[in-house]
């Protein structure tokens, strides 16, 4: 195993022990925004994480969600982390939730760790090498037809600008597909496809921390990851569409045709 990866799950296991020391504690819930929580284990688990991450790896930069102060460069070693994926789900008890850590260089992610907490599923990835759930290689689905297809999403919390359209583009799935799912953590949702539970996803106005670990799982399980026109702007872009070939093609036009222009760009 990769001394990086082998770094990254050390990390990421060393985040969900944190944010098990939280589970039946009364939480403090502050929000960042509107319908965007922070609690105090977000950023006790961002702390124990960078602090595992800068111990091996001095030299390298980190954005981390709760202590990224607007960086947007991914120049060199970038170490992307969301200590927890799943805030409102966690502060909820509602069980989907995960710590997710990719390694990017020069923009492109190499190494990736999602652990969903509750089900103890450790995803990895290793650029060219493959992807693996709790170490047994894993593919995404092999269904075709879009009627069979169980498709993940989430909805933007605080952007609903997007809304009317994100939810005619939903009706026009909903009466074609096998059905749609909404967990509440993009990271698994993302893995999700990665591990043939799901044949496609897509969301709006998601973050580089949601998306740079789980796509890359994707890949290499031998799926496809776009923006949403079908180009690779997706870890800034905040657009995203996932799935196995077929079902990406399939979602990538319906969201052409249901999504105006002026909505395939961040605000
Ligand atoms: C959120 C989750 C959710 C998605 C939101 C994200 P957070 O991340 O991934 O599924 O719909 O857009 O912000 O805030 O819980 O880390
Ligand atoms: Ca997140
Ligand atoms: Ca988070």
């Amino acid at each position: 195993m990769s001394r990086d990866l082998n770094v990254a799950l050390e990390a990421a296991r060393k985040g969900v022990a944190e944010i098990e020391t939280y589970r039946n504690k009364n939480l403090d819930v502050q929000f960042k925004g509107h319908n965007d929580l922070v609690t105090d284990a977000d950023i006790a688990t961002e702390k124990v994480i960078v602090d595992v991450l800068r111990s091996h790896f001095p030299e390298d930069e980190i954005l981390a969600e709760e202590s990224s102060n607007g960086r947007t460069g991914t120049a060199g070693r970038l170490w992307v982390v969301d200590p927890i994926d799943g805030t409102t789900n966690f502060t909820y008890g509602f069980p989907v939730f995960c710590v997710s850590i990719a390694l990017l260089e020069d923009g492109k992610s190499r190494v990736a760790v999602v652990i969903e907490v509750n089900r103890n599923e450790e995803f990895t990835a290793v650029r060219d090498e493959g992807a693996w759930l709790n170490g047994r290689k894993i593919a995404v689905s092999d269904i075709e037809e879009p009627a069979r297809a169980l498709i993940g999403t989430g909805f933007p919390y605080n952007d609903y600008s997007l809304f009317a359209e994100y939810m005619e583009l939903l009706h026009g799935l909903l009466v074609e597909i096998q059905g749609i799912r909404r967990p509440g953590a993009a990271t698994f949702d993302l893995c999700c496809v990665a591990a043939g539970r799901f044949q496609g996803f897509y969301e709006y106005s998601l973050k580089a921390w949601d998306v740079a670990a789980a796509s890359l799982i994707i890949q290499e399980a031998g799926g496809v990851v776009t923006d949403s026109k079908g180009g690779q702007d997706w870890l800034l872009g905040e657009r995203i569409i996932a799935g196995n070939r077929t079902i990406h093609s399939y979602l990538l036009e319906k969201i052409q045709a249901g999504i105006s222009q002026e909505n395939q760009v961040p605000a």
